[in-house]
């Protein structure tokens, strides 16, 4: 048992084909509570044997097992029964997911809901897959099929953990997918706690499979392997370049969802007070690991001091403190590496604007990865800390003079994943709305997302969309099918 590990610390195993099983290598790694940095958890290191293994099942279970010849109304009573289980078990996981992450528990109590509002969500579309008779010219009947693409290997951050997880494993069951799915290495614990139920609820073993490893060792080994037909990842942009490389070579289709450096655009006639609430909950949520963080905060000029201090001021309030609290409106980061990254940008930001607030650990905790809430002002939009993610609470707040100006600014970035406008002006709101280089635009809110709503980016974001019926398209293949009405030969010869 490695030094600083305690009896209680519970070791995990890999969940494949329906069984727990040791890793090929009989490795763990730790897995940490952020607020204390105590190892919490052990996990398989798995290896490309282990993901092999995985691979061989899903393919079977899709193959060769029941999943292939359940009907679309029985898998959707099986996401029905996962959903019932986790609403039943929201305190457990809730407190597991927080204890991992170092989300606040009342973010997590919310994260956990919707993780069983989406495998509700797409329990209920299993049923509404629908082909298509189309319309050729010949006396024949022509018919668009939907089928699911195999087997799908998934791949997710830490943000969100079992979120992330349901809105890659429920819209892949729904559509007769089987899966593979590789937790982020900071947090696969909730994902591991949820196997637990899979085979009470009627899921067949091999449908889905947990691998828990590392990204180079783990999850590239599934991004290669021929025998998976499709990769769903989430992550850095970074790592979705070299995914798309990877999965080239055996022609896999690929959908990434890649983060960004999202603008929120305040106009001066924008409500005041919304507006500052509204700014500060659209980076600081989640303390700032958020794919969609509106860590561009551009103000128009003539409100754009009153702003800055209004905003200070409110930043100053933030509760920072353990995650476990009910009061905690900010935990510390998920790890020593985020930790690190996050306080280099920081410093970063010092050289690059001006401080309003923040700019460095949270001194007040002896241990944890705290940082504090930091706004940098009078920001250059082509500054790195306005170019680059992030991906903690550090906001920059950039000044602009009209709508022209705000959209040149908003658009200036490689990422296009969200962005949010605040107006009173419904024209302008829409035209804006037009203008943005964005896959999610909000209009005086900045955050709100449902599974009934397509998720995904523009340019360097990722391509591909996630939940509502976009969602399972990406876990459908389209079949032609044509059956000639005509008894004669077709006499061409
Ligand atoms: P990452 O992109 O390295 O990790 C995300 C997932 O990809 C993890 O499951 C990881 O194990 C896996 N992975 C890593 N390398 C891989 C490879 N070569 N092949 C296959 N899978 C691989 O993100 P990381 O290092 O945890 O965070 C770095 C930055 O990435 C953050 O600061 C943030 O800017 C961004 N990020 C964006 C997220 C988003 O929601 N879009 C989520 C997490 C991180
Ligand atoms: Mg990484």
């Amino acid at each position: 048992m490695p030094a600083g590990v305690s009896a209680e610390v519970k070791t995990y195993k890999l969940y494949v084909n329906g069984d727990w099983l040791e890793g090929d290598s009989r490795k763990t790694f730790p897995v940490y509570d952020p607020s204390t940095e105590d190892v919490i958890a052990q996990v398989p290191d798995s290896n490309s044997k282990d993901v092999d293994r995985a691979v061989a099942a899903a393919k079977a279970a899709f193959e060769d097992g029941p999943w292939a010849i359940t009907t679309p109304q029985e898998r959707g009573r099986t996401l029905f029964r996962l959903a019932e289980k986790i609403r039943q078990n929201v305190p457990m996981l809730a407190e597991l997911e927080c204890r991992n992450t170092g989300k606040p528990i009342v973010e997590a109590e919310f994260d956990i809901n919707d993780v069983a509002t989406c495998f509700e969500y797409y329990g209920g579309l299993a049923t509404k897959i629908l082909g298509y008779v189309n319309p050729v010219p010949d006396n024949a009947v022509s018919l668009t099929l939907k089928e699911p693409v195999g087997v799908a290997g998934q791949i997710i951050p830490w943000n969100y953990p079992l979120l992330m997880a349901a809105w890659k494993l429920a819209p892949a069951l729904a559509a007769g997918c089987t899966c593979v799915l590789k937790p982020a290495e900071q947090t696969p614990l909730t994902a591991l706690e949820m196997a637990n139920w899979f085979s009470e609820i009627g899921l067949p073993a091999g449908v889905v499979n947990i691998v828990t490893g590392f990204g180079e060792t783990c999850g590239a080994p599934l991004v290669k392997h021929p025998d998976v037909n499709k990769i769903a990842f989430t992550g850095s942009a970074q790592v979705g370049k070299i995914i798309v490389k990877q999965a080239a070579e055996s022609v896999k289709r690929v959908t990434l969802e890649l983060g960004g450096k999202s603008p929120n655009i305040f106009f001066a006639d924008a409500d005041f007070e919304a507006a500052i609430d509204g700014a500060l909950f659209g980076v600081f949520i989640n303390q700032g690991e958020v794919c969609s963080a509106g860590s561009r905060i551009l103000v128009q000029k003539p409100i754009y001091k009153k702003f800055v201090d209004a905003m200070t001021e409110k930043a100053r309030n933030i509760k920072l403190g353990p995650p476990l609290e009910r009061e905690t409106k900010m935990g510390p980061l998920v790890s020593k590496d985020q930790y690190e990254r996050v306080r280099s940008y920081q410093d970063l930001g010092k050289k690059e604007g001006k401080v309003a607030i923040g700019g460095g650990r949270a001194e007040k905790f002896a241990k944890g990865y705290y940082v504090e809430p930091t706004i940098f002002y009078d920001v250059e939009n082509s500054a790195r800390i306005a170019r680059e993610e992030i991906f903690g609470p550090v906001a920059s707040v950039i000044p602009f003079d009209d709508e022209k100006d705000a959209l040149k600014i908003a658009n200036d970035s490689p990422y296009g994943l969200a962005a949010a406008v605040w107006t009173r002006d419904i024209f302008k709101a829409f035209r804006v709305v037009k203008a943005l280089r964005a896959g999610i635009v909000w209009v005086n809110h900045m955050q709100p997302t449902y599974v009934e709503a397509p998720w995904g980016g523009y340019k360097q974001s990722g391509f591909g969309r996630e939940l509502g019926p976009w969602g399972i398209e990406e876990y459908l293949e389209t079949k032609q099918v044509h059956i000639n009405l005509n008894e004669q030969p077709i006499g061409w010869y």
